[in-house]
């Protein structure tokens, strides 16, 4: 019997196994390490308690998102795990590291793309990622090298001598993303990243994350308000409303345990909520535009 293997199908072959190895490598991390923990957190503002006694790990490796509607208290946990508040009570470590009292190896830890617009206006695109590059000490070559592939990864190559006050708010936005990747950090914490962006340039954006996890094992959190981006993306999802963790399961575990078949059911369910979707991207222009006119 005459037996041929085309070049083609070996290399499937090999990807195939490839892409089997990664996934081992990243299960094995994810059951052995939590580079997240969080024992007890609140955190109060006078009267109001934006984060009431959560605990939660995510592990090394893993793609934790936290979903939750307008209030619940995302971004001032992404604020406390990433040292820009302080908390009212409880525990949290961070790569080992807690951010109260070890803020400066904490912060080597992770990279950040806020939810509010966080760049320099008065500098230009290119400087901005340059000068997050340097200070985290990304070497040169490697520096100019990824601010290549990434300005032009988010369309921006050809405005890159322009001062970022005169971008639009989705240019701002794409190139806060390309910025949060320069340094390629242990922990990668996205507020609500994909806030106004088209759906081509999201899933572009969520391509190249989900590759450096892959590759690198980097544990993202992040925020969303879009379901499909949570199911597709997450790892596992922490359902907040009202300052508290509601449930902290897989997308599949949410939709089983709550006899739904989307994510958007179980999420109305188990809020009683529910959270905008793509149909509603207009409103998260305006509401974003909102922001930046409001600095
Ligand atoms: N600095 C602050 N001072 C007083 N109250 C605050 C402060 N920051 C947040 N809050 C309040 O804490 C609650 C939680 O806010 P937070 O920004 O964490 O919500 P969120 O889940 O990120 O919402 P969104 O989806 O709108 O971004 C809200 O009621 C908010 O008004
Ligand atoms: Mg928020």
């Amino acid at each position: 019997m005459h037996v041929s293997f085309s070049s083609s199908k070996i290399k499937k072959f090999i990807n195939q196994q490839r892409e089997k190895y990664i996934l081992y490598k990243k299960m094995v991390l994810m059951v052995n390490e939590s580079i997240i923990t969080v024992k007890n957190l609140s955190k109060k503002f006078n009267g109001l308690t934006a984060v009431d006694n959560i605990s939660f790990e995510v592990k090394k490796g893993e793609i934790f998102a936290f979903l939750g509607p307008n209030g619940a208290g995302k971004t001032t946990t992404i604020k406390m795990l990433t040292t820009l508040l302080h908390p009212t009570a409880g525990e949290i470590k961070i790569n080992g590291y807690d951010p109260v009292n070890e803020q400066k190896d904490a912060r080597k830890s992770f990279g950040i793309v806020f939810q509010d617009q966080s760049l320099d206006e008065d500098l230009t695109a290119y400087e901005n990622m340059d000068f997050h590059g340097v200070f985290y000490n990304v070497p040169k070559d490697l520096r100019k090298k990824r601010i290549d592939y990434l300005l032009n990864f988010v369309g921006l190559q050809e405005r890159k001598d322009d001062f970022v006050k005169n971008f639009s708010g989705g240019m701002k936005r794409r190139l806060e993303i390309a910025r949060g990747l320069i340094h390629h950090p242990k922990i990668l914490f996205l507020d609500e990243p994909t806030i106004g962006l088209d759906p081509q340039t999201r899933n572009h954006m969520w391509q190249y994350i989900k590759d450096l996890n892959k590759k690198e094992g980097m544990t993202v959190f992040f925020t969303t308000h879009y379901m499909e981006e949570a199911e597709k993306i997450a790892d596992t999802i922490a359902v907040i409303d009202k300052g508290r963790i509601i449930k902290k399961e897989t997308p599949q575990a949410l939709k089983r345990l709550t006899n739904t078949r989307s994510l958007e059911e179980a999420f109305l369910k188990l809020t009683g909520k529910s959270i905008r979707d793509e149909k509603s991207s207009s409103i998260d222009n305006l509401r974003m535009n909102r922001k930046i006119w409001r600095r």
